[in-house]
């Protein structure tokens, strides 16, 4: 959530920071802005406006930028204060002599902005990030380092920051704690961001900033300290995999759908090297040294949010039917605001994409805070959420860079699937069994592409419903959690109100709804409760609404009862939702595209939640 780029080096900073702005874009693109040290005056030249990159871009035509080496830039997602120029970052202080760009939230900002107003600042935006600027400036005797130190020593909240000096031009400082930051070094350059994504390009040398961390950088060094502390730590670099071709769109004309379609490939690698033919299981090294808290658990807790968290419930029902561990599972918003009842042999499982969400990060904390076995699910590699838990399973998925989630919720799955097959070997599955839940899951990627390669049937049905208002998304057993994930796919990207419904929970509540004009989209797969969602469907029919089902290819009676019909391969029931998702995600792709919306950067979202 915003994003963050800074460079020290000898290069033309700005089109560098350009570069690293627009890989950051899906973080937040309500508004943009950079700040350079000008090469030939040491003056800090600051350039901002609301709206997209582009909107940055042009905006350089008329207001051009200086000859530099030295700068910071950021694209926004607003928490305090509307997304318009005068809130956009970089913000500053009363002499333009300080400059800084800031992720995340500072909770006491009013009483120290009433402080320093008394003091004789001058503000001009409504962010709490400009509280952070003055605050600098007020400890500022010469020393950034000290100066800095002393402003977050003062300050509740969270940050990610790099601040520009221009009395110090050949240094930029960086300080973590809550918002992630990266640095990346490479021949007499650094490139400082809040994700690897912008760094890729110019470096794989990276050092993950830790949470306290302050770092005081050059072009061709860093001291790496602690907010309290001045002792030097060590700043180790680490390789990090990502590639650049990973991270761009390939010949598609959006993130989302690359993302849709790498799946069978992303499926592959969440499984390469975990399934175990000779022992009927899967190999799940992450967790091997707290397998046995998990088979020893009294209970299992998932928690997550927004996709990740249907995921989570496919998780429960996973483990829940093969093995006897009662499983719960709990938004993450929600996890610490109530008593999760936790003992020493409680095992929570935190799930995210990004690692980052701040959430899903204080539900670990609060359940590692309880005594708990901590594990997580997680995409991306050395995220905090990744560190901060006692082991985990990598989802292997890749960047995923489109705002709506897709190809991680599938790895997720199927994370889920191989956790509860180890499990259930220890449990309720005999060698058979989980030989033959093995060769299926090798048969998912290959059903998938067969998904992927039939969809000209969904595109005649979304140019018939792209105008719609509402849609009801319906489905029972490990279905259900596919209607919500279906019906968030569509609301997000698309903006049509949607909802995800146990399909039998209709008729208490939602029926009422039901007319020619509200779509229903049923996923009735021919599984143990296909006869009840036929009698679901034939309830919605008798009500004159529109039905389209998902359904498995040789159906033979569906056709006669729904308005339309997807077809699907077939596959063991508990491993549907991998499959019955993918028509959801590009019924949801498709409709935004006819509706003419920003598929990838849809409004008011941003890629990874890190603000409470
Ligand atoms: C929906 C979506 C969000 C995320 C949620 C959690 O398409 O992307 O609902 O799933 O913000 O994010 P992670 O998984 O990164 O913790």
């Amino acid at each position: 959530m915003c994003g963050i780029v800074g460079y020290i080096g000898n290069k033309d900073s700005l089109s560098i920071l350009m570069d690293g702005l627009k890989r950051l874009e899906y973080r937040g693109y309500d508004s943009s802005g950079v700040s350079l040290i000008c090469r030939e005056t040491s003056k800090i030249k600051t350039i901002k406006k609301a709206g997209k990159i582009k909107d940055l871009e042009e905006l350089f035509k008329t207001n051009k930028p200086c000859k530099s080496n030295v700068g910071i830039a950021h694209t926004r997602w607003a928490t305090h204060g509307e997304p318009n120029d005068i809130n956009a970052h970089p913000h500053n202080d009363c002499f333009n002599k300080i400059s800084l760009v800031h992720n995340g939230i500072i909770e006491n900002y009013r009483t120290l902005k009433n402080y320093l107003i008394q003091k004789g600042h001058t503000f001009v935006s409504d962010t709490d990030t400009e509280v952070l600027a003055h605050l600098i400036e007020h400890f500022y005797k010469g020393d950034p380092m000290v100066a800095v130190k002393k402003a977050l020593n003062r300050v509740d909240g969270t940050y990610g920051i790099v601040v520009l000096f221009s009395e110090h031009p050949d240094i930029v400082i960086a300080a973590r704690k809550g918002s992630p930051l990266v640095i990346g070094k490479s021949d007499n350059q650094m490139i400082i961001a809040s994700d690897a994504s912008a760094i890729i390009a110019h470096t794989n040398q990276v050092l993950y900033m830790q949470d306290g961390d302050v770092a005081y950088i050059t072009k061709n060094d860093i001291e790496l300290s602690t907010v309290e502390s001045n002792d030097a730590l060590d700043a180790e670099f680490v390789e990090i995999e990502m590639t650049l071709s990973q991270i761009e769109k390939g010949g598609y004309e959006h993130f989302m759908l690359k993302e849709i379609f790498e799946q069978p490939d992303s499926l592959r690698d969440t499984m390469t090297g975990r399934l175990d033919k000779e022992n009927g299981t899967a190999r799940l090294n992450g967790i091997k040294d707290y397998f046995k808290n998990l088979t020893d658990a009294d209970r299992i807790i998932i928690t997550a949010c927004g996709t990740s968290w249907h995921a989570s419930l496919i998780g429960k029902y996973l483990i829940e039917s093969y093995t006897n561990i009662p499983v719960e599972v709990d938004y993450a918003s929600e996890f610490r605001y109530r008593n999760p009842i936790i003992t020493e042999r409680t095992v929570l499982i935190v799930v995210s994409q990004s690692g980052e969400t701040a959430d899903t990060l204080a539900a670990l904390r609060e359940g590692k805070s309880k005594g708990a076995t901590v594990l997580g699910i997680c995409n991306v590699v050395g995220s905090t959420i990744a560190r901060e838990t006692d082991a985990g399973i990598y989802t292997h998925a890749g960047p995923e860079i489109g705002v709506a989630s897709t190809k991680a919720f599938t790895a997720q799955v199927m994370a889920f699937i191989l956790l509860s097959i180890a499990l259930g070997r220890k449990k309720l599955l005999s060698f058979d069994q989980g030989l033959s839940l093995i060769k299926e899951i090798e048969q998912l990627p290959s059903k998938i592409s067969e998904i992927l390669h039939d969809k000209n049937k969904i595109d005649s049905i979304c140019r018939k419903s792209y105008k719609k208002k509402n849609f009801l998304y319906l489905g029972r057993g490990f279905n259900f959690p596919v209607a919500l994930e279906g019906a968030l796919k569509l609301k997000e990207i698309s903006y049509i109100h949607a909802e995800g419904y146990p399909a039998a929970e209709m008729k208490h509540g939602p029926i009422a709804l039901i007319d020619e004009n509200m779509p229903a989209l049923v996923i009735a797969l021919k599984d143990s409760i296909y006869e009840k969602i036929i009698s679901n469907i034939k309830e919605i029919k008798a009500r004159k609404g529109y039905v389209i089902a998902i359904a498995n290819k040789g159906d033979k009676i569906l056709k006669d009862i729904v308005d339309d019909v997807i077809y699907i391969p077939e596959t063991k029931e508990e491993f549907s939702p991998i499959l019955s998702v993918i028509p959801l995600q590009l019924i949801a792709y498709k409709i935004a595209v006819m509706r003419g919306l920003d598929v990838d950067m849809p409004r008011n979202l941003a890629k990874s939640v890190t603000v409470e």
